[in-house]
């Protein structure tokens, strides 16, 4: 049951730190720079030249975020929509690993990406929450994202652990492709490892309340950020439009400039991810919108420079660069559902919504 919370969604918010506990519980050592995935041998991914995403939804986002962390590294990877996927998909070499992101392993669009890309040839994997899921059964192999159940159909804890698995594979295909040394992970494995603590903090005293109460009655809510922060946007933005019924918005911060920042007003607020990287671009992109006379609410670390122009701050904890995107995602979680709960919405069903989408 929901316990002490009035909705399923916000109990599993709040389960996020158990959640993220579970996924990396025996997966990591910080002191050697060991990332042991459960079921591949070490070198398992040496092959591995490509990684290429397919997923649908929040599930996406978290492929985004992933791919973003490989290609950071140094590995390509590409996130596509599981949907499009049917209609062009990528060529596929013999080092090409396709990875299917579905929390319930039976999203229909997912599913017949993954059968496209095993009878094109491609080794697959599924990163999923459900044991014996469909996906994992077509897939040469699975990992589990341990989230357990998500009752709530706005996925929550489970993109949180998907992204972090994500950051972990990634680096664990860096390890075996070129011997990448093991001290070059030792301080992002001890981020990792505080992770649950820095979910707690944010839980904690987030703010979000406040925020949702100011803007609640706004016309359309956007979203920006770059790299991990562009990923964390995009989720943000669906949060928030599947459980308020609001019009919102996520972009690459740079992209603002490009067309959307036509329809900015005092009216859209404007959500602004620093997540460490470039950091000072996505000011200027968020300053361009407050010009325009939009709230700017930064998510950042404490004492960042973004705090000194926003009008609200959500804090992120300090912590690595590839992990701020998730914490900052947990204050957006946070927003849409105190943003839902003023306007009286269906939180854990949305309307026209459902858990598992079967069909194309
Ligand atoms: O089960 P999956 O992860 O494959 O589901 C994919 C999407 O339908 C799902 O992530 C959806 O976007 C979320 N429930 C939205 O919160």
């Amino acid at each position: 049951g929901k316990g002490e919370y009035d909705h399923f969604m916000l109990k599993e918010i709040n389960e996020q730190p158990t959640a993220i506990a579970q996924a990396i519980e025996g997966r990591i050592d910080p002191a050697r720079g060991a990332i042991d995935l459960d079921g591949f041998e070490p070198g398992a991914f040496e092959d591995i030249d490509e990684v290429q995403f397919v997923a649908c939804g929040t599930s996406y986002h978290a492929a985004l975020y992933g791919a973003t962390a490989l290609n950071r590294i140094g590995i390509s990877a590409t996130a596509m929509l599981a949907n499009e996927y049917s209609v062009a998909a990528p060529p596929i070499d013999d080092g090409t690993l396709v990875v299917a992101v579905t929390q319930s392993g039976e999203t229909a669009d997912t599913l017949n990406a993954l059968r496209s890309a095993a009878a094109a040839g491609a080794e697959t994997l599924t990163l999923t929450n459900v044991i014996g899921s469909t996906a994992s059964r077509i897939a040469d192999k699975t990992l589990l994202i341990r989230a357990g159940p998500e009752i709530g159909v706005a996925a929550t804890k489970t993109f949180s652990s998907q992204a972090l698995m994500l950051v972990l594979l990634s680096r664990r295909i860096a390890a075996d492709r070129s011997g990448e040394r093991s001290g070059d992970r030792r301080s992002l494995l001890e981020a990792v490892e505080s992770m649950p603590e820095s979910i707690e903090r944010v839980l904690d005293r987030s703010g979000a309340a406040a925020v949702a109460r100011r803007y609640g009655d706004s016309q359309s809510y956007f979203f920006i950020g770059r790299g991990f922060g562009y990923a964390v946007s995009l989720e943000g933005a669906l949060k928030f439009k599947e459980i308020t019924y609001e019009h919102a918005e996520g972009f690459a911060s740079g992209e603002l400039k490009h067309g959307p920042l036509a329809l900015v007003t005092p009216e859209t607020p404007i959500f602004a991810v620093f997540t460490g990287t470039e950091d000072e671009k996505t000011l200027k992109n968020a300053e361009e919108a407050q010009t325009r006379g939009a709230p700017v609410i930064a998510l950042c670390p404490p004492g960042h420079e973004a705090t000194e122009i926003a009008d609200e701050h959500l804090e992120i904890p300090e912590t690595d660069a590839t992990l701020a995107g998730l914490l900052a995602n947990v204050q957006l979680q946070l927003v849409s559902y105190y943003a839902a709960t003023q306007l009286d919405r269906s939180i854990d069903k949305p309307r026209n919504l459902a858990k598992s989408v079967t069909v194309e």
